[in-house]
């Protein structure tokens, strides 16, 4: 079982949803796969994308994607769908795609704005790349423009990954991108490049998305291709990650992996993770032979053989290693619908066709993406069942899956805990 509910969480239970959650918490067994409610039920859904999701970061692209003034891209989760513009003066800005006029969507994908404007479809409504509402058609002469922007969202920009809350008051991010500074600066993101990008719709619930990204227990069976490259998971993995830390003071280089994932985040900020794994002997590189099939990133002397995660939130993951790197950044779109979007970088000045070829680059992660996308969603037929009950964790490969849901159901815990009087009443 979890800790116990405390005094004010069980009597603060008298909203419907916020009961629900409350027997089902207390009922839950400690390293358990959750019970099924949490997985299908679109009232939870509701209340964890509302009092949990929203004020953490989520990854929408890489600076990269809007190199230029006027390109932006969309980014959707949930219900909501987010405008990411680079503007005159080079800076970037995130905003609601809901037209100030009568809600319309404005921009449906990403793109190249026409005389740096955001015109809506609808009625033809303009907005600058920063928001503000430029001209509003057939309006009064007198009409408020300057409070008929759109609604602007806190981002930040962490070795070119653009982070955005669309919560007013978003969860401290600065120890995140100090994390990040620390371990992707020697590959120096900040000015690598997007190559390729896939967008996979997992007809799965997100947690059971996040659940099998944090383990690694099936790849032997799910993921030969991987399991050929990388020495997670080995019984020697342990003397491998040793090897490592040698070959990385060889090479004169520093790398600050910290552990504020989960639980360990500090109250009030966002979680963040960072580490170094070893490939097995021999790889340099999660390729088809294990040799690189890209230039050296950054500012690494020589390719490694090991690649580098970071972790921002409960979505966002990135694996890089010396000659490419991924993004995975999963958005949840309903209670049994979640979609990843799966990005390749590469060093920024490399040239297609010369310096790389693209399908050598996403070979590895197009095969395992799609995987992984098998696995989840058959997890999630299973969920569906009358049969279902939640299993045990195996630890200690499981562990950080059940660090995960440790996490969210204290992060429900909470914000049951914390709903306001009306909803509780
Ligand atoms: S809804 Fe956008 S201009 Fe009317
Ligand atoms: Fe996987």
């Amino acid at each position: 079982m979890l800790d116990k509910p405390n005094r004010n969480f069980l009597a603060n239970n008298s909203s419907p949803i916020g009961n629900t959650i409350a027997k089902l918490i207390a009922n839950q067994p400690g390293d358990y796969s959750l019970q099924q409610a949490f997985y299908t039920s679109p009232e939870i859904y509701r209340f964890e994308i509302d009092n949990v999701l929203m004020k953490h970061w989520h990854c929408v692209g890489h600076q990269s994607q809007i190199a230029e003034a006027g390109q932006y891209l969309v980014y959707d989760i949930d219900k909501e769908s987010i405008i990411v513009t680079r503007a005159q003066d080079g800076e970037i800005y995130a905003m609601s795609n809901v037209c100030r006029h009568r809600g319309s969507r404005i921009c449906d994908g990403s793109g190249k704005a026409e005389g740096n404007t955001l015109v809506c479809p609808y009625h033809a409504w303009s907005y600058g790349l920063d928001g503000s509402l430029q001209h509003a058609r057939m309006m009064p002469r007198n009409f408020d423009k300057a409070s008929h922007g759109l609604t602007r969202l806190p981002v930040r920009v962490a070795q070119g990954l653009i982070l955005v809350s669309l919560s007013e008051s978003p969860l401290e991010i600065d120890t995140a991108i100090q994390t990040v500074d620390g371990i992707y600066g020697n590959y120096d993101w900040a000015n690598a490049k997007v190559i390729h990008q896939n967008k996979i719709t997992f007809k799965a619930n997100w947690k059971l998305a996040l659940e099998n990204q944090v383990e690694c227990m099936h790849c032997g069976p799910a993921h030969p291709e991987f399991s050929d490259l990388h020495g997670m998971g080995l019984p020697n993995e342990a003397q491998l990650r040793q090897e490592l830390v040698e070959r990385t003071k060889a090479l004169d280089l520093n790398f600050v992996c910290n552990d504020l994932w989960a639980l360990n985040a500090p109250e009030g900020h966002e979680m963040t993770f960072a580490d170094r794994v070893p490939m097995k002997p021999g790889v340099l590189s999660a390729t088809s032979d294990g040799n690189p099939v890209a230039p050296i990133m950054g500012n690494l002397p020589a390719h490694d053989g090991a690649f580098s995660l970071y972790y921002v939130g409960p979505h966002n993951h990135f694996i890089t290693y010396s000659d490419y790197g991924g993004m995975f950044c999963y958005s949840p779109k309903s209670a049994d619908e979640t979609t990843l979007t799966f990005t390749w970088l590469v060093r920024g000045d490399a040239k297609e066709g010369v310096d790389y070829h693209r399908e050598k680059v996403t070979w590895l992660w197009d095969v395992t993406s799609a995987a992984d996308k098998k696995i989840v969603e058959d997890n999630h037929l299973g969920v569906l069942s009358r049969f279902y009950n939640p299993g045990p964790y195996a630890l200690p490969i499981e562990y950080k899956t059940a660090r995960f849901t440790k996490w969210y159901l204290e992060a429900m815990m909470r914000a049951v805990e914390t709903l306001p009087a009306e909803d509780a009443a």
